[in-house]
Parts: structure tokens; sequence; C-alpha cells
């Protein structure tokens, strides 16, 4: 008797298949998920790879920045969306601080989101600083996805978050940092904040699919935060193209609630049980 579920069998999204996608000119759609119901919405859409992303600790938890999460946080989140996912690649963030002090915090982290989270994969920041890092977190069986240009762990040394390659030097520090990734052994990278050229140069180089965020349109795949392309956030940055304005749906329900409350309209007779 097979221990497979219909979602393994089937179309589940996997690091093959998104290799599969670059090679014959296939674009990949990623979104942020944080929870069980956005991720199963989502998912249902066609939506290849779920990043369970550390900007959680902006749009979830309020924070100006990532820093502050856990990985305690990102576990409990990790769980919830994989349980939403019945094909995407789900993929888990690591916080800041789960992989930079060495290669065996990195590899405990990674297999927490793996076997506590059911994560598929895991996603960190930075180049040729953590090639070690990415080499052992596979080495475990554990697909590793890259994060390169505009990275928000490291905004302090970036100060702030500005575009990243720009300028002679700039362009060379990105290119060796995606092809330090590559040569690690990560299955894909994000291409995060930097001029379109450059990570067109840089997805025409790799041969693991790219994986845009303000990188242009050259890319062989394309994130946004859900709250952002969904018109859940207060203020998005000018890459951010928003495909709806559930903020404003949501306001307009709150508030014709709180009117119906306060003129007893709600409950209604169909409401309420006799
Ligand atoms: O945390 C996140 O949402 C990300 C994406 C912006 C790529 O890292």
């Amino acid at each position: 008797m097979s221990t497979v579920s219909a979602a393994t069998r089937e179309h589940r999204t996997t690091i093959r298949s998104l290799a599969r996608k670059k090679r014959r000119g296939e674009r990949i759609a990623m979104l942020t998920a944080y929870d069980f119901t956005f991720a199963r919405i989502f998912d249902a859409a066609g939506i290849d790879v779920l990043l369970v992303g550390d900007s959680l600790g902006n749009v979830v938890q309020g924070r100006d920045t990532t820093l502050p999460v856990t990985l305690d946080e990102t576990v409990y989140h990790t769980r919830m969306v994989a349980r939403g996912a019945a094909r995407a690649l789900v993929v888990a963030d690591m916080p800041f601080g789960s992989y930079q002090v060495c290669a065996e915090d990195a590899v405990r982290a990674a297999v927490r989101l793996v076997k506590e989270g059911g994560a598929h994969a895991v996603k960190l920041e930075g180049g040729q600083g953590v090639r070690e890092a990415i080499a052992r977190i596979c080495a475990a069986g554990i697909p590793v996805m890259g994060h390169v240009g505009l990275t928000p762990q490291s905004i302090h040394q970036m100060g702030g978050f500005r575009v990243q390659g720009r300028g002679e030097e700039g362009r060379k520090r990105v290119l060796a940092d995606a092809r330090a990734v590559e040569e690690a052994g990560a299955f894909s990278v994000v291409l995060e904040g930097m001029p379109a050229p450059l990570a067109a140069e840089l997805t025409a180089s790799l041969r693991i699919p790219t994986i845009g965020i303000g990188a242009g349109v050259d890319c062989d795949g394309q994130v946004l935060v859900m709250h952002d392309m969904l018109g859940l956030s207060d203020w998005t940055p000018s890459f951010v193209k928003q495909y709806a304005n559930l903020g404003a749906l949501a306001s307009k329900a709150a508030r014709a609630f709180a009117e119906e409350v306060a003129e007893a309209k709600f409950p209604a007779d169909e409401h309420t049980y006799r």
C-alpha cells in the first residue's frame, strides 16, 4: 500500500519541475503566504511556489524590518501554509540569525523548517558569504533558494532599502554573489532590487531559475508580497502592481457591519436560530 498522499502523487511543483520550466522558457509565479487560508487560495489559483517570507515581520507583525522574526515564528507560519498547499512548492525563509553564525546552525534551522514546518525547501539571503551554509543545507537533502541583490536582512549594512548592483563595482558584486549561490548548490535564486539589465544578464547566464522582485521582466519568474499585490499594505514600492484592493473591500465590509450592529439590523431573521 502506498503512503504517498494524492497531492504528492499528482502535480506537486518540485525543484525539477521548476528547472524544466526554465529550460522551456515557461515563467514561474511565486507569492508569499503566511497562513492556511491564503495558501489554499493561491495554491488553487495555480501559483507555483508559496514563500513563507520573513516579510511576515512587516506585514503580519507590523514591524519596521524583518530582523526580529524568529525561527519558532517561521516554523509556525510554515506549518499553516504547508497545510493549505496541495500542489505548490512551499519555501520557508530562514530568519535573520538562523544561518549567519555557522553552518551547523543553518542546517539545524533548515531541518526544523522541513521537519516541523512541512517546508519543501528553504530560502536564505546573501551570496559569497553564505556559500558554506547553502552547501551544507543541500548536503542534508534540503533544497535551497538563494536571494541576492537587495537583501532586507542586511538593511543596516546597505544603509537602507537601496537598489543594488548599480555601477561596475556593484554589478560585479551581485554577479559574483549569484554565481556563488548557484555553485553552492541552490536550485533557484531571488533577484531583488536591481537594474533590469543586470537581472536579465544573470537570468541568461545562470542555469538555475531566477525569481525577480523589483528586477524587471526578464527573470524566469516573479514574486510579490501578497499584502502588496492585494492592496492590504499602507504603502508599496513602485515596482509593485496592485492586482486587487482587498483593503478597501475589508474596510467597507467592516463599516457596514458596524452600522448594522448600531442600528440593530444584524442579525436579521435568517441569521437567527429559532
Ligand atoms: O520575505 C519575503 O517576502 C521575501 C520576498 C520579498 C522575496 O524575501
